[in-house]
Parts: structure tokens; sequence; C-alpha cells
């Protein structure tokens, strides 16, 4: 039977109960999109026996799936699944991306329209040597952070426009990159043209419940429109430092089987990098298409 119960945290849902390699009914898939809408990610636990192609499957029924630009790490056969692993083959070559997420960021932010949630899916959870999870996920409310702005600040931002772009989020993982870390491939100018920078407001309106959220992020956020870089960094970073503080922020300890849903609207992600190998993990992603992001109200 479906459970659905807070995680531990601000906020956060995990669901038990549910072996997606049988597709749910409309009626619990509704609940699972209601829980989503409402507690900004949810796990759903379990999921050790999950195919690629249940998996692409059940992602499509949350909407289109995107196909990422870093084309070489998308899983053989699956295009709609983006590997994120540090395991590379008998021959020493990557199986994915290593360092995804080393950076605060919005998924696809940079695309006029953003990804609406993505489902990523533990195959392989590194451990430390007392056998406790390595590899955390961060999340933090970008509704949260709103509210807890102040009013003048609230004031400030209602009009303001944001450009993100994915060659600031490239440059900001690479710069972070370590060495024998399987990280980005490299990006010719040619590439970067292919997904040009864009720009959002930066208080939108959720697209299903209107709330407000503030979207902006320091992963692909390159500036504020009208605004000097320096003016712009500066206000960046104040922005990143409040929508991080812990009362906004649930940190995800992964268990083997864990599907990860996390409405990416309304939310932020940083993956933590403390495991090397032969401490393993490997995970796979879909990403689901969203509308272009309007304005608040
Ligand atoms: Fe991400």
């Amino acid at each position: 039977m479906l459970t659905i119960e807070r995680l531990s945290g601000p906020f956060g849902s995990e669901i038990t109960g549910l072996d997606l390699n049988t597709e749910p009914d409309s009626a619990t898939f509704d609940k699972i999109v209601e829980a989503l809408h409402r507690h900004a990610v949810i796990c759903i636990r379990g999921q050790q026996s999950l195919t690629p192609e249940k998996h692409i499957a059940f992602s499509k029924r949350f909407g289109e799936l995107e196909v990422h630009v870093q084309s070489s790490f998308n899983l053989d056969g699956y295009p709609e699944i983006y590997c994120i692993t540090n395991c590379v083959d008998e021959k020493g070559d990557a199986l994915g991306l290593a360092e995804a997420g080393r950076v605060w960021h919005t998924d696809l932010s940079y695309m006029r329209e953003p990804s609406r949630c993505s489902l990523l899916h533990a195959l392989e959870v590194p451990v430390d040597e007392d056998g406790n999870p390595l590899g955390d996920t961060l999340f933090a409310s970008c509704t949260m952070a709103y509210e807890a702005l102040a009013d003048e600040m609230k004031e400030r931002l209602r009009t303001m426009k944001a450009i993100h772009s994915y060659r600031q989020v490239y440059e900001r993982i690479k710069a972070k990159s370590k060495p024998g870390r399987q990280g980005l491939k490299d990006f010719t100018e040619e590439d970067f043209q292919k997904v040009p920078p864009t720009i959002h407001p930066a208080i939108i309106a959720h697209p299903h419940t209107g709330a407000p959220i503030l979207f902006c992020d320091f992963g692909t956020t390159e500036s504020f429109v009208g605004m000097s870089q320096d003016e712009s960094d500066t206000l960046l970073e104040k922005l990143t430092a409040h929508t991080v503080r812990p009362e906004f922020v649930y940190t995800h300890k992964w268990q083997c089987g864990d599907l990860m849903i996390w409405d990416n609207i309304q939310t932020q992600h940083f993956a933590v990098d403390d495991y090397w190998l032969p401490q393993r993990r490997r995970m796979q992603r879909t990403t689901v298409k969203g509308p272009a992001p309007r304005a608040a109200g």
C-alpha cells in the first residue's frame, strides 16, 4: 500500500509501497504529483529493480523528456537517461559524469523552458568504512527562501530579470573539477552557441501552485539585467547565502534503489563531493521539460 510520509527536514516526503515496474494508475499518479508540488522533493524508496524502460515510461507521465547537451554521458540506447557516476569501464573510460552538481543550481535553468522536475535513480551508493552513505544531495527550497526575504528585497527583485547560461554552470563546475576525476567534456564555441543564454524573471510563480519562487542560482545565473557585473555578483552571492540557510535545506542521504524526484522550479540542489573510487556512485537521471517561467504577479 502506498504511504507518503514527511522526511526529516524542513520539506520533502518519502513514498513507500510502490513498485514502478508496474505503472501506477492515474489516482496513484495524481497523489504523487500532488506530493511533489506540496513537498518539493519526494523519494520513492525501494526501486532497486527499476529498468531504464520503466524509468523513462514513469518519467514521461510528468511530461516530455529532455536529452542532455552533454550527450556522451547519455545511456547507450536510452538517450533520455543521463548517467551520473564516478565509475569507469575496463579501459578506464568514464561511464558518466562524476562531477555533476558541485555548485548550487536549478537544472536547465539556462533553457527558455527549464525542467519541471528531474528523476534520479540510485543504482549504487558509496559508503564509508562504517557503512554510512556518502555523496549526499542537498536541496534548498526557493519558495521558503522567497518567503523569508525582507519586504524591501522582495520589492527590489519583483521586476528584475536574470541572465542564465550553460557556459556559466559549465565554467563553475570546471573550476571545481579535480584531476583524475571525469568531468565535463570539452565544449567548443559552436557547442556553446547551441545553448545560448536566456533571461528569466528573478521572482517567478510556480506553474501549478502559483507560489512565488526566488529564481536565480549561483550555478547558472550570469548576472542581473541592467546591473554591473560586480553589483550583480554581490547580489547573487547574498541571495545564494540566504537560499541555502539550514532552515531551507533538506539533506538527502541516499539508499540504493531510491528514485528521487525534485520539483526543479521551486528548488536548487548541490551534490556533496566526499567519496572516491573504489567507493562507487552510480545514478541515472531523466529530466522533464517544463513551461517558460512567468513572473509572480
Ligand atoms: Fe542538477
